[in-house]
């Protein structure tokens, strides 16, 4: 068991680690930590782009009003006007780090960036690299910061728990001091000692069975920060993409929202279109909306999947603007210049999470929350596409100018204790844990899934607290290992889920229940605390 001292913990490497990472390195020394390879995270695979305003007839106040009026009344309207307002230097930092987006006219790097659409925007006014812009953004910034000396990248490190003073029964002001990290390769864990602690750790989509999201994708960020102390807001908003493909051999894979911006249809299994009979904006209403549409359509039709279409345009076009998603599909034999595409919604996005302000500060002291783990108002009751690249750079940049800001703390006199494994035993019953993972995914897809009701909801309260009885009984017992870990991690997210949607009686965003259909007049956050 080693002891690790930095400036910085950064617990996560995706758009907003890396960016935060990569501006703090001038002045700190960094410890940058993945629980797997360096670039694997949502930002990966994401599809769409970044939303920024750039063309010559959109405006700063059109993006703001098409935020928040897809955040179903709940977006803060500062937060929002602040990351729309960063977005152009957000981009252009991408641009100055060596990140290629594609152009008007592809072989000419001079012509104006290329500017897609998606559900929600008004205007065109989505930044991307083809279909692959997450990969574009992680590849570059993963370059970046290997190449920097004073960042020093743990991969296949997961944390654990952080570590406060108050655990420390310390008589100081609480706050952060490190976290304590298991080394997934040699089962070791370790001691990082911090004075900033930078949560950076993504969503908890997998908390559902059918999901977009990489298997790192466990709400580890969330459930530590709850268990630190910290506040969560808003849960209940877990976002459906519509669009995922159906195929018994693919694994979470996402058709882009832009194949709808482009013009892709949104057809029955008789090949009707059917949107315009729920949202007079068609394929490009909100995220919710159109989720909602897909599910009942499937539900009216006792059938497991819609298609989108594309196949009606130009093969040349559609290859030019889907190169990924067209290889991708043809591997699993389905040409989308030729045929329509099976889909499913999926969960995509954990619109709630930590409670930040927008310079990512959280409720404990030296611990930041930014990237799709925090709640910092910005999303509102549903997420407008390509907006969380852009809180990831925004909230990362304007979290770095505060840690940069701040004064340096001494922990020096600080003593943490080494992790105790003198009462624990190997685990006898793996097959406890993955039973467990089962069944917790399955019961949020059946129970707590895009049409709720009391009942459901009541059904997964029931379930989660005995599972969560077990789980703490198993965790006391017995070695950790990364699987339970992730196992407590989701069991406290689908919790906080849970909770969170009981409290809300109304339909709002992304909760939608046939209990409460309607919208109360005020629309409130729910926020939870420890
Ligand atoms: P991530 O990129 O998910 O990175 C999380 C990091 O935290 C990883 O490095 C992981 O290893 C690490 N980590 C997690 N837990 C721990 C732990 N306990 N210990 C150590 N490390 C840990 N948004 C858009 O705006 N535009 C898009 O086009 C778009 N397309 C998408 C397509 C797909 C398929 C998906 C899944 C999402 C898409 N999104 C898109 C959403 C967006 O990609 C994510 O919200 C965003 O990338 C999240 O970035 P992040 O840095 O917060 O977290
Ligand atoms: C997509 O490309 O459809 C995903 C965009 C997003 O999640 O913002």
């Amino acid at each position: 068991m080693s002891l690790y001292q930095h400036d910085v913990l950064i617990i996560g490497s995706g758009a907003a680690g890396l960016t935060m990472a990569l501006q703090l390195a001038p002045t700190l020394k960094i410890a940058l930590l993945s629980k797997s390879l360096l670039d694997e995270g949502s930002t990966l695979y994401a599809q769409g782009g970044i939303a920024a305003v750039l063309d010559e007839d959109d405006s700063i106040e059109s993006h703001v009003q098409d935020t928040i009026s897809a955040g179903g009344g709940l977006c803060d309207e500062n937060v929002v006007r602040f990351a729309v307002e960063n977005a152009k230097s957000s981009i252009e930092n991408l641009i100055n780090a060596g990140v290629q987006f594609s152009h008007t006219e592809p072989s000419n790097p001079d012509s104006p960036l290329h500017l897609t659409r998606e559900g929600g925007h008004s205007n065109r006014r989505v930044i991307h690299a083809a279909d692959a812009t997450g990969k574009a953004i992680e590849t570059t910034l993963n370059e970046q910061v290997r190449s920097r000396d004073n960042i020093e990248i743990f991969e296949n490190h997961i944390a654990i728990d952080l570590i406060t003073t108050s655990k420390l029964d310390s008589d100081d002001k609480n706050r952060v001091i490190g976290a304590y990290i298991l080394d997934r390769l040699n089962d070791q864990i370790h001691t990082f000692k911090a004075p900033h602690v930078v949560l950076a750790t993504g969503g908890g989509s997998k908390v559902y069975l059918y999901t977009s999201n990489p298997d790192i994708s466990t709400g580890d960020g969330i459930a530590m920060a709850w268990r630190a102390g910290c506040r969560v807001a808003n849960m209940e908003f877990n976002q459906f993409h519509p669009t995922c493909l159906y195929h018994s051999q693919a694994k979470s894979f996402l058709i882009t929202e832009a194949v709808r911006g482009e013009g892709g249809k949104l057809l029955l299994p008789n090949m009707e279109p059917f949107m315009s009979n729920f949202d007079s904006r068609e394929e490009l209403a909100p995220r919710d909306i159109v989720a909602r549409a897909i599910d009942h359509e499937m539900k009216r039709l006792g059938v497991e999947h819609l298609y989108l279409d594309i196949s009606f345009k130009d093969a040349d076009f559609i290859k030019k603007h889907f190169p990924m998603v067209h290889s991708k599909l043809m591997k699993f034999g389905i040409d989308i210049t030729k045929e329509p595409i099976p889909v499913v919604p999926a969960a995509h996005y954990t619109c709630g999470g930590i409670t930040t302000d927008t310079s990512g500060k959280t409720d404990i002291d030296g611990l930041y929350a930014i990237g799709e783990v925090a709640h910092t108002g910005l999303h509102g009751a549903n997420r407008m596409a390509s907006n969380s690249l852009l809180e990831c750079l925004v909230f990362a940049t304007s979290a770095a100018n505060e840690i940069n800001q701040s004064p340096q703390q001494q922990l020096s006199n600080i003593k943490i204790p080494p992790w105790d494994e003198s009462r624990v035993t190997d685990s006898d019953e793996e097959v406890v844990v993955s039973h467990n993972w089962d069944e917790l995914r399955r019961f949020m897809w059946d129970y707590v899934g895009i049409v709720r009701t009391t009942k459901r909801l009541e059904r997964a309260q029931r379930r989660i607290e005995l599972l969560q009885h077990e789980i703490a009984e198993y965790y006391s017992n017995f070695r950790i290992s990364n699987n339970l870990l992730e196992l407590r991690n989701l069991a406290q997210v689908a919790e906080l889920i849970i909770h969170s949607a009981l409290q809300r009686r109304e339909s709002r965003g992304l909760h939608y229940t046939l209990d409460h259909p309607d919208l109360l007049d005020k629309a409130e956050n729910t926020i939870l605390k420890p």
